[in-house]
């Protein structure tokens, strides 16, 4: 099989791994020359600390590295029967280099873009044949993130989509196939992760490291909101948090908060400017531990109602995605536990708390603040009626 990758960054040069680890023939191209040395000698340094973690060989470090090449022509991806667009995130650039590549490569290949903001109806719209136009979306880092979200446009085939998701399998990643609306699975459902807790610190509820704690101890995720947020970076935090609010038509749920705004303002960036939510200058890598205000059993109340306020915000989306045929239980519970390392499934957490628990703490929230934010998802009204479950047990 012959991939095609265009764009050498971060996403493009991750692909390029797992497509020539799993047997692929290769080409990598950039316009930025630079681009494609600075993923060459990145790719060296990878195989070489897997050798050293004994995870492979020095016979399939070289063999991974002849699959392959370094490309600075369009024209020499003509061979491609998958091509794997991870360039810019501008609608008009990827429009128009599809629209160039179309004219080298054969009428049976496959032409995928790895966007994670934008509408694939829109970046087919800019093929001749637009069937054959697919979203493909990798988490980072590519080789260690499972998860990858299939995305067939309206004008995308049948054909197209089943090989898609049969390649895909064929790396040994776990395909989630998702309808082509903002966010995609992941970019959607975790939303209330961010979001709700920034709420929680705006309105004096608890500061950052209570929140974090909260949700580290009750519910078992590796890393809390903010820990997160800083380490993927406030300003691309933010800017995908924006971009799902306009998409939205703005709808409450997904808010920016001012916090976070000003943080990007500041140049608070996170971990890479050592400075977020946290002062990395100062502490280094220790997350600092939540100020207690009083009694144990009042600091144990408050983490668990932080918790509950995240966790059923969390389950009402992802119900609400299934409501509307976002994509099936299983691929949304799939998505959020190899895509983000969630310790559940989403929809299997609101079976083991129960439906009724999460209708009741969603009315609690909309009674409280009378905001649309707080809507409970008609699906999960409606399996509380009809007392029924996500999963048959
Ligand atoms: P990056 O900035 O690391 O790499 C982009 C590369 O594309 C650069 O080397 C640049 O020289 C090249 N490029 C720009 N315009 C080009 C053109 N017209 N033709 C050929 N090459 C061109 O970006 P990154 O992070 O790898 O993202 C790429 C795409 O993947 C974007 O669409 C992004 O939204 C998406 N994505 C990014 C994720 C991430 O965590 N970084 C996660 C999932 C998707």
């Amino acid at each position: 099989m012959n991939i095609g990758i265009i764009g050498s960054g971060t996403m493009g040069s991750g692909i390029a791994q797992v497509a020539a680890t799993s047997g692929c023939q290769v080409k990598l191209f950039d316009t930025n020359r630079q681009a494609l040395e600075k993923s060459q000698t990145a790719l060296d340094k990878v195989l070489t600390r897997l050798i050293e973690k004994g995870k492979i060989n020095d016979v399939e470090k070289s063999r991974i590295q002849k699959s392959i090449s370094y490309i600075e022509s369009l024209k020499d991806l003509s061979d491609s029967n998958v091509t794997i667009e991870a360039i810019v995130e501008n609608l008009n650039v990827k429009k128009s280099l599809f629209s160039e590549l179309e004219a080298y490569v054969s009428s049976d290949c496959i032409m995928a873009s790895n966007t994670s903001s934008l509408s694939i109806a829109s970046i087919a719209s800019s093929l001749k044949n637009s069937e054959r136009c697919i979203g493909i979306h990798f988490f980072n880092p590519v080789p260690l993130m499972q998860l990858v979200e299939v995305i067939p446009a309206i004008q995308t085939s049948e054909h197209v989509l089943e090989k898609s998701v049969q390649i895909i399998s064929d790396w040994k990643k776990v395909v989630a196939v998702a309808k082509d609306t903002p966010g995609f699975i992941v970019n959607r459902v975790a939303r209330p992760f961010y979001g709700e807790s920034l709420r929680i610190y705006e309105e004096g509820i608890a500061d950052f490291a209570t929140i974090d704690w909260s949700l580290k101890t009750l519910g078992g995720f590796k890393m809390g909101p903010f820990e997160l947020m800083d380490f993927i970076g406030n300003d691309v935090n933010y800017a995908v948090t924006e971009s799902v609010f306009q998409a939205f038509y703005y709808d409450s749920r997904y808010r920016p908060s001012f916090t976070q705004k000003r943080l990007v303002e500041a140049g608070y960036l996170g971990r890479k400017s050592g400075k977020g939510y946290y002062d990395y200058n100062k502490n280094g890598n220790v997350i600092p531990t939540p100020s207690t205000r009083g009694k144990e059993s009042h600091n144990r109340d408050l983490a668990q109602q932080i918790f509950d306020r995240i966790l059923v915000m969390l389950i009402n989306e992802a119900a609400d995605a299934l409501f509307w045929n976002i994509a099936s239980a299983k691929d949304i519970d799939n998505a959020m536990v190899k895509g983000v390392n969630y310790p559940k499934g989403l929809l299997a957490w609101a079976d083991e708390k129960g439906i009724d628990w999460c209708v009741s703490k969603m009315d609690e929230l909309y009674d409280e603040y009378r905001e649309d934010r707080y809507r409970c998802s008609p699906l999960l009204r409606k399996m509380n009626r009809e007392n029924s479950k996500f999963y048959n047990q």
